[in-house]
């Protein structure tokens, strides 16, 4: 294992397990790939996250390179396309932050409609003991909401937004067969049926700014946006004159197009919650997400094959 500042980046095959594996354990994440100047030949296996990837460029400089291992379902921040022509696997560790990350998008919704934050806000500011009157927010029950990207996560999302009574729709690439849900054959029109639109979609090529003006404009004043994707998938710009035009009534965010740098416009706003991209960010699911590495990383060294390879 080659080990930086700052801890080990990049996994050779003859790994110390034990060694990478306390540094994951530890910090519940994959460091990154900042200090990779200096980075010896001969690294086989590069362990990469949360907005860390192996560009092209790195690829160059790691000739022995055989496979990815991204800590993280979303693994848009490598370069897929090169990884592979140049025949590297890349594996992601989908499933085991579903619930967690399903958990805090429900939490956004919540917040967001019913003004948690900003009320919360209100109290420590002394305007409630002041005389003043918090404004009224939006009813969660009954809502309808619309989630971009039906996959594993967004599923999660629907029921347990099912307990709310919430009327809920879908756009995704493919229409699911094995759910009930009214689909909606593209972003605008999902935007323009619902009360709340939540973007679960990849990010990467594929979805950069799919949810831009006209998705936004067509959400409406009433409508509110909950991000727990990728920044890349909201136009942020757009984003920020819509809340600023009162084209849409509020938005949750957990993710941002240039992390960690968040628009100084949203952030004096109380109509937007700002998290710090921790959906996924439990000791238990971060744990998982490690033993996944840490198992792709074995059985590919081992066996040459990854346990999660993404498509
Ligand atoms: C992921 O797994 O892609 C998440 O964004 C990390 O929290």
């Amino acid at each position: 294992m080659t080990s930086l500042p700052g801890g080990p980046r990049v996994v050779r095959a003859s790994a110390m397990m034990p060694e990478l594996e306390r540094d994951l354990v530890d910090r519940y994440a994959a460091p990154s790939l900042a200090e990779l100047d200096g980075v010896v030949p001969g690294v086989e296996v590069a362990v990469v996250g949360f907005g860390n990837g192996v560009t092209a460029e790195v690829m160059d400089r790691l000739p022995d390179l055989r496979a990815i291992v991204n800590f993280g379902v979303g693994y848009d921040a490598n370069d897929v396309d090169e990884a592979r022509r140049r025949g590297i696997p890349i594996a992601n560790t989908p499933d085991v932050l579903d619930d967690c990350v399903a958990d805090v998008a429900v939490g956004l919704v919540i917040d967001v409609m019913r003004g948690l934050s900003a009320a919360d806000r209100f109290v420590r500011r002394g305007e409630w003991a002041g005389g003043s009157r918090f404004p009224l927010t939006r009813r969660v029950t009954g809502a309808r909401v619309g989630i971009l990207g039906l996959g594993r996560i967004g599923l999660a999302i629907a029921r347990r937004l099912e307990g709310f009574d919430t009327v809920i729709s879908y756009h995704s690439r493919n229409r699911r067969d094995d759910v009930q849900y009214a689909y909606a054959t593209s972003p605008i029109e999902l935007a323009a049926s619902c009360d709340v639109l939540i973007v679960v979609t990849p990010g990467g090529p594929g979805t950069q700014g799919l949810v831009d003006a006209p998705v936004l404009t067509a959400l409406g004043p009433d409508g509110f946006l909950v991000n727990v994707a990728r920044g890349s998938v909201v136009d942020e710009d757009a984003l920020v004159a819509a809340l600023e035009d009162g084209r849409i009534a509020g938005a949750g965010l957990d993710v941002y197009a240039h992390e960690p740098r968040v628009p100084e416009a949203l952030t004096g706003r109380d109509d937007v919650v700002l998290l710090p991209h921790v959906a996924s960010g439990t000791v238990e699911t971060r744990r998982a997400m490690a033993d996944l590495v840490l198992d792709n990383v074995e059985r590919f060294l081992s066996h040459g094959v990854l346990l999660t390879p993404v498509d």
